[in-house]
């Protein structure tokens, strides 16, 4: 695998219709190529969610904080938030293959290998002052757009949910173009409250990201 077959791979793990073992394949596949192919495509989806967390908590000592990345990868998300001082960080991701390369370089404390969806994974509620999620949503085969319900549950009343991922997934996925009105809706409920919204320029070299903070009620 090179760095040139990134929107190759994009296509292999999300385009529509791959099923969930199709794209967790690709992902075994990829795994011990993935951070050199996403650096050398200048991902900045980690960094982005990284930053979030670091402005929207300045008044706390980051090693008093506790995280969840979901979707966690190899763990790019736990690099940039180590960079910043953070220390208490737990995976939760279904792929042992990319687990293991965050495992390689000790990112994170806890690692749950499991799915998230709307139904309860085996985490307590109310654990974690922030859950952080970049590139968790590709298609159908990723992170549905209800395990914001399951998200919600994990973090003690007013953390933070931030969360990154391609912009135009939310009009040209059948999936994601849910996810803003079901966002709307859950700020409606008064379950949680928005802090922020940004799209950025290079997620990925020549796509836009967008990149959500609230803050759990
Ligand atoms: C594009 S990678 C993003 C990894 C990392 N967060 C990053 O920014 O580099 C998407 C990850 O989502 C994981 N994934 C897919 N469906 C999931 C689900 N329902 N729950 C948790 N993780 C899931 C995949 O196994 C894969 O590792």
């Amino acid at each position: 695998m090179t760095g040139i077959n990134v929107k190759a791979w994009i296509n292999e793990i999300s385009a529509d219709g791959v099923t969930l073992q199709q794209s967790q394949n690709a992902y075994i596949k990829w795994a011990d190529k993935y951070d050199e192919d996403l650096e050398n495509h200048a991902f900045t989806g980690p960094k982005k969610v990284a930053q979030i967390v670091r402005d929207k908590l300045s008044n706390q000592r980051p090693e008093n904080v506790r995280i969840l990345d979901v979707a966690a990868g190899t763990g790019l998300v736990a690099k940039e938030l180590r960079e910043f001082g953070f220390r208490h960080i737990d995976a939760l991701e279904p792929s042992e293959a990319m687990l293991k390369e965050a495992k390689k370089a000790h990112l994170y404390e806890n690692y749950f290998i499991e799915y998230i969806s709307q139904s309860q994974t085996t985490i307590s509620e109310n654990s974690y002052d922030v859950v952080t999620g970049s590139g968790l949503y590709a298609n159908e085969a990723h992170v549905p757009c209800e395990a914001l319900y399951e998200m919600i549950r994990l973090v003690k009343p007013g953390g933070l949910i931030v969360l990154c991922g391609r912009n135009h997934l939310l009009n040209d996925s059948e999936t994601y173009k849910r996810l803003e009105p079901l966002m709307n809706k859950l700020e409606s409920d008064q379950k949680w409250k928005k802090v922020s919204r940004e799209i950025w320029p290079g997620y990925l070299k020549g796509i836009d990201g967008v990149a959500w903070c609230y803050q759990v009620l």
